[in-house]
């Protein structure tokens, strides 16, 4: 079977909201989603990241899980209120002890730390002076990226700024069903606006403090088909993939926000200031992909308005905005959230980022499935379905380095099961099983699977195996 460049990175992901628990300990301050979880009907079930994987209290038990594996890198962000509880200003020194440990630990386990500075959890007291719609959010977020380089600068060689601005701006601020839960498209594309010029400040802000650091974001890219062959379902999939795609590809990597999707986006569209879309295409070292699945698109008939049979009744403001709405997958294989394994997508989306940002390092930062795999009697997690996936991502990865992809490493999300955000515990994506009562961690056959894999440096064959 197929080898992997030299040096691959192999590593797991995970999140500090969807892991840490202790949401007061040692100082913590309060972030959106310690808020958002608390409103009633946020989350489908009820559930709270209050204690989530006490990876806060527990993290020797899951760093030697790790080195158990054979894990070469670990992706985790930091919860910024632990740092600057109140988002700005007073640095909690025990907060910042407790990543610096983890560091450490990490870096004596042989195992490289990827540290992502912002994954979803905002500090309550900045949203309370209006979040990522405004602007003043980005120098803060350079203030934290700043105290965290100069502390660890030395020791972390490698960096990503934020996850998935997509997700941040649209969930966050758009549909509201992330923290902190407004529903404006104009403010969802304002947060973005902030997120992305956040970015290239901390990029900044991170390289005068550790001149030899790798830096980069983590985008979450959807390869967009037409449902159905012809014009319409094809412009239709052209504005999705603008609106997901093109608006961050752009910003970053070419001449700024792509003008037809200004136009789509009218008077929602951000307001930009003098070398805004400098600072945001400020240069990176690599480019993190996380990719799940792909989308099919149909064109919306209607307006929306008052449409009883059109395609466009009853659409969000955004589908009526895109003219277009997203439709049942072309693929038979679904996870337990309904996405679409599509590892083509993932192959299209790896060799686009490579034309787009040429010679620009490529690394997989997110990829996995949500499977629910109750254990067998004997206590085994058989995840047979998460194998496949994996195994047919990575065959993916390796198509489009054969392509000309440089992808230099591959970061399964996740290494546990976690939180899954509005979603609850029901999704587990982990390698590694986590008992929600006792917190007992199980290896999953996945996660034997994947430490083959990353001893041999090859996809190893999936049938008939038994880790
Ligand atoms: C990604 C998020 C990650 C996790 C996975 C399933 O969008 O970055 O935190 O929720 O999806």
């Amino acid at each position: 079977m197929s080898a992997f460049p030299v040096g691959f990175v192999w590593g797991a992901a995970t999140s500090a909201y969807q892991i840490e628990g202790s949401p007061r300990a040692d100082g913590k301050g309060e972030s959106i989603w310690d808020r958002f979880v608390r409103a009633p009907g946020r989350v489908r079930d009820g559930s709270t990241g209050d204690v989530a994987c006490d990876h806060y209290r527990r993290w020797p038990t899951d760093l030697a899980l790790m080195a158990s594996l054979g894990l070469k890198a670990y992706r985790f962000s930091v919860a910024w209120t632990r740092v600057l509880p109140e988002g700005t200003g007073r640095v909690n020194e025990v907060g910042l002890d407790f990543y610096e440990r983890l560091v450490d630990g990490l870096l004596a386990a042989g195992i490289e730390p990827w540290v992502t500075l912002y994954h979803w959890d905002l500090p309550q007291a900045l949203e309370d002076r209006g979040g990522w719609p405004v602007r003043e959010t980005a120098a803060e977020f350079a203030g934290f990226a700043e105290v965290l380089s100069a502390r660890m600068g030395d020791r972390v060689r490698h960096w990503m700024t934020v996850n998935e601005p997509w997700e941040i701006g649209f969930l966050g601020y758009g549909s509201g069903v992330h923290a902190p839960g407004r529903a404006d498209l104009r403010d969802a594309l304002a947060a973005i606006h902030t997120v992305l010029l956040a970015h290239g400040d901390a990029v900044q802000a991170i390289r005068a403090n550790s001149p030899h650091a790798r830096v980069g974001i983590a985008l979450d890219l959807v390869a967009c088909y037409p449902d159905r062959p012809g014009a319409q379902d094809a412009a239709a999939a052209e504005r999705m993939d603008g609106h997901l795609n093109r608006w961050f590809l752009d910003a970053l990597f070419a001449d700024g926000y792509p003008q037809d999707m200004v136009a789509l986006y009218g008077p929602a569209a951000p307001a930009i200031q003098a070398h805004d879309m400098e600072i945001i295409a400020t240069p990176i070292d690599f480019v993190g992909l996380n990719y799940y699945y792909s989308q099919w698109v149909r064109a919306a008939r209607g307006t929306g308005k008052g449409d009883s049979k059109g395609d466009g009744a009853g659409a969000t403001k955004l589908e009526q905005v895109l003219r277009a709405h997203v439709v049942r997958p072309h693929v038979d294989t679904l996870t337990s959230l309904g996405w679409a394994v599509h590892p083509e997508g993932l192959e299209a989306s790896l060799l686009r980022l490579a034309a787009t940002a040429p010679a620009l390092e490529i690394v997989v930062t997110e990829s996995g499935a949500a499977y629910d795999d109750p254990p067998t009697a004997g206590g085994r997690i058989e995840d047979r379905q998460r194998i496949a996936y994996h195994a047919a991502y990575l065959e993916a990865v390796r198509r489009a380095v054969a392509g000309g992809a440089p992808v230099s490493g591959y970061f399964a999300w996740s290494l546990l099961d976690n939180f899954e955000w509005a979603e609850g515990y029901g999704p587990r994506f982990g390698l590694v099983g986590v008992s929600p009562g006792t917190q007992e961690r199980t290896v999953k056959e996945s996660g034997r699977w994947y430490s083959h894999v990353i001893e041999a440096n090859r996809l190893i064959p999936v049938e008939g195996a038994r880790w």
